[in-house]
């Protein structure tokens, strides 16, 4: 649906984007994850022809960025960093507005409208002044109002910037729902764990160079970021140092340290079979209380990639 080939766009001297190439399929999130100024917000904007690339190609469902502007912005919903707020309107009326700018009839306006209200959770705000929602509402209704033309594509520069926890997860259930509707969605964000959860692959890009594209998996290994599991143990703390140091001597094995009453072990890159250790610390003698396998450390393998460097 999305496919982006060797784009590059300048500012002056400035190189915001730097020969990037990526491809996004119907029913796939694509996490793109960048520090401030990386060039996140100029990709996104390319793809929504608000700007034209200097070099490079960039396809939006078969359609050329430079040339099918029309009707690309048919085929795709973009939702900016800083959303315009349209204070003296109700929430529906704002709806109503953006749906009769895309040549929505009144009539089919109605169900549309009461469609994406429903999908984004907003129902009871219908007759709300979009002034009055919380901030995790209005970018609820960001959403909303790019949905209201049925798009197959969808661009969201940051959409859960500065939402609460539940916000949060609120926000990445909507959109997990959209891409198991087929569509294919590009959504940028700092927060990288919250991508891990909901992205099927990642673009990690910095200084406008993209750095990585692919899955999340394949990142993981080439950053040499290996799986881990906190192991607690039945018997007394002072078992973990002795057993810390014995399975440091196994190669498939990457570190092992003591972490207050656990012992938190990642494997090697690569080591996806994690029985031996359960084998390993049971030939020890060690009665194990709890095995759990921690959550993917996006957040390292983007530090090792990124070196903090921002332009
Ligand atoms: N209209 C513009 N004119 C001049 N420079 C610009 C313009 N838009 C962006 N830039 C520069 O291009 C670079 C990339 O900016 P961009 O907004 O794409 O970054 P970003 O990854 O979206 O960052 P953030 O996480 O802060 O939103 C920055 O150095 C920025 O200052
Ligand atoms: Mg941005």
């Amino acid at each position: 649906m999305i496919e982006v080939k060797g784009v590059s766009k300048k500012f002056g001297k400035l190189v915001a984007v730097d020969d990037v190439s990526f491809a996004v399929g119907a029913g796939e999130v694509y996490g793109f994850i960048g520090p401030n100024g990386a060039g996140k917000s100029t990709t996104m904007k390319m793809l929504a022809c608000l700007l034209t690339p200097d070099s490079g190609t960039a396809f939006v469902d078969g359609l050329d960025v430079t040339k099918d502007g029309d009707q690309i912005r048919r085929v795709i919903g973009y939702m900016p960093d800083v959303l315009g707020v349209y204070d003296d309107l109700t929430v529906e009326e704002y709806l109503h507005f953006f749906a009769a700018a895309f040549g929505l009839s009144r009539k089919n306006r109605v169900g549309t409208i009461d469609g994406v209200l429903e999908l984004t959770d907003l129902t009871e705000k219908k007759k709300s002044m979009v002034d009055s929602l919380s901030r995790g509402m209005k970018q609820r209704l960001g959403v909303a109002r790019v949905l209201v033309h049925d798009p197959k594509v969808l661009l969201l520069d940051e959409p859960a910037s500065g939402l609460d926890p539940r916000a949060r997860i609120e926000m990445r259930e909507l959109l997990t729902e959209l891409a198991r509707m087929g569509k294919a969605l590009i959504v940028s964000s700092h927060i990288l764990s919250e991508l891990g959860q909901m992205s099927s692959s990642i673009g990690i890009i910095e200084r406008g160079k993209l750095l990585y594209t692919g899955s999340i998996g394949d990142a993981y290994a080439r950053m040499g970021v290996g799986d881990r599991v906190r192991v607690k143990i039945e018997e007394d703390d002072d078992r973990l140092g002795p057993l810390c140091a014995a399975v440091k001597g196994d190669k498939r094995i990457g570190s092992a340290e003591v972490a207050g009453d656990s012992l938190l072990i990642e494997f090697a890159p690569g080591q996806k079979s994690h029985h031996f250790l359960i084998e390993l610390l049971i030939a020890k003698g060690v009665r194990i209380a709890s095995f759990t396998p921690e959550t993917p450390r996006l957040e390292d393998a983007f530090m090792t990639l990124t070196k903090g460097q921002v332009q």
